[in-house]
């Protein structure tokens, strides 16, 4: 168990959490991968097939994307640290409901608590909306890093997007470098 799971157990034991319906379909809980150092923390929406299988954050197609994003920008994904808004796979990756996402953020709280990021880069509009409790305008949004409860906050494009539309890829890669200016300052 990894220093980050230890901690959430003690919230309760969060690998066996019942807090909400996704606990029903999963089949790993997908805490997070990361540094606890990290200086820049992603927040995606949620575990697809593949994480739900392997209990690891964007390890499927969207993780693809990632990494090639992370890496144009210079970031090393072995530096950040990365985790969902909900940790358990929506049944056919819908959007994760208001109340799972409500019963989840005790975890995601912790988790900012205990990373204190200089950055918190919010992937996609689930990831958005949720964490600042508001509707985004990714289009108008994305790539502006601002404060928010004290933290500097940049909200992106979800990398899954730039697989329907590639035309979002440009986008992605100068709002990481924006995010890696930010963690640096
Ligand atoms: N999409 C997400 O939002 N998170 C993952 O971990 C994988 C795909």
């Amino acid at each position: 168990m990894d220093r980050m799971t230890e901690i959430l157990c003690r919230i309760d034991d969060v690998l066996k959490c019942p807090r909400c319906d996704l606990s029903l379909s999963r089949t790993n809980v997908v805490i997070g991968s990361g540094p606890l150092d990290a200086r820049i923390m992603l927040i995606g929406e949620a575990p697809g097939r593949n994480e739900d299988k392997q209990g690891k954050p964007f390890v499927g197609a969207a993780g693809k994307v990632l990494n090639l994003v992370l890496e144009s920008a210079g970031i090393r994904r072995d530096d950040v640290y990365i985790a969902n808004v909900v940790k358990c796979r929506p049944p056919e990756n819908r959007v994760p409901k208001k109340d799972e996402i409500e019963a989840c953020s005790v975890y995601l709280k912790k988790q900012l608590e205990v990373i204190s990021p200089k950055v918190v880069v919010l992937l996609g509009k689930t990831a958005a909306e949720s964490y600042l409790g508001r509707k985004v305008v990714m289009g108008e949004e994305h790539g502006k890093p601002f404060k928010h409860e004290d933290r500097t906050v940049v909200i992106t494009y979800h990398p899954a997007a730039i697989i329907y539309n590639r035309k979002l890829k440009d986008a992605l890669e100068s709002d990481f470098k924006v995010i890696r200016k930010a963690a640096l300052e």
